[in-house]
């Protein structure tokens, strides 16, 4: 781990204890969300992005009034290049919480997530009520030249304070508490909205 990525690393972990979220734009390399972003592009091509489901095990079920988006998970194994230095690296991030935050994350998984066009996820939290697994969830976007009036925000709802609106563009990184972080996802109505959704869990 370079000096450049430990600082990276902590500015994430000091802006989430200060404002119960952080974000960056250089968590990875150009060339990389690049990748990621045709690696998208081919799965929807091929019909391969399912209906996302809520709730879990059981308990799971797809429900459009809730939630629109469409998803693929990536294997822990996958043999994509691009895909491979993105679980790498948030390995990476997952050593260095362990190290100076006592954490215990013990497993990452990821999803590519694709909304159509007015499709948007309602306030919520990732936690499962019945599997306190996922600890913080990571979000990274995907959408190339995302202008401002295309909408399609990340609202955050922090507990005590004022709600915090993102905007998607591509490269930017957004990390909080699972359990704790009520948020949601806006439509937009002028393009499709393209994110890879992580959770570290112990
Ligand atoms: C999720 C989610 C946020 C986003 O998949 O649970 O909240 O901005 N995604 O894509
Ligand atoms: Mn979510």
């Amino acid at each position: 781990m370079g000096i450049d990525e430990h600082n990276q690393f902590e500015a994430l972990i000091q802006g989430l204890i200060a404002d119960d979220y952080s974000s960056c734009t250089d968590f990875l390399s150009i060339s990389t969300l690049a990748g990621l972003r045709s690696q998208m592009e081919s799965l929807i091509l091929l019909g391969q992005m399912n209906p996302a489901g809520i709730g879990n095990k059981s308990d799971m079920h797809e429900d459009r009034s809730i939630r629109r988006d469409k998803v693929n998970w990536i294997e822990e194994l996958s043999t994509n290049e691009f895909e491979q230095i993105y679980i790498k690296k948030v390995w990476r991030f997952i050593e260095y919480l362990n190290k100076t935050c006592f954490t215990s994350i013990t497993s990452l998984e990821s999803h590519y997530s694709h909304y159509e066009q007015g499709s948007f996820y309602k306030r919520h939290l990732d936690q499962f009520q019945n599997e306190k697994g996922r600890k913080f969830s990571i979000v990274l976007y995907l959408n190339q030249d995302w202008k401002e009036e295309d909408g399609g925000l990340l609202s955050l709802y922090p507990s005590n304070r004022a709600e915090k609106n993102i905007s998607p563009v591509e490269g930017r990184f957004v990390f909080f508490r699972s359990d704790e972080m009520e948020h949601e996802v806006h439509p937009s109505s002028t393009r499709n909205r393209n994110s890879i959704a992580g959770w570290l869990k112990n």
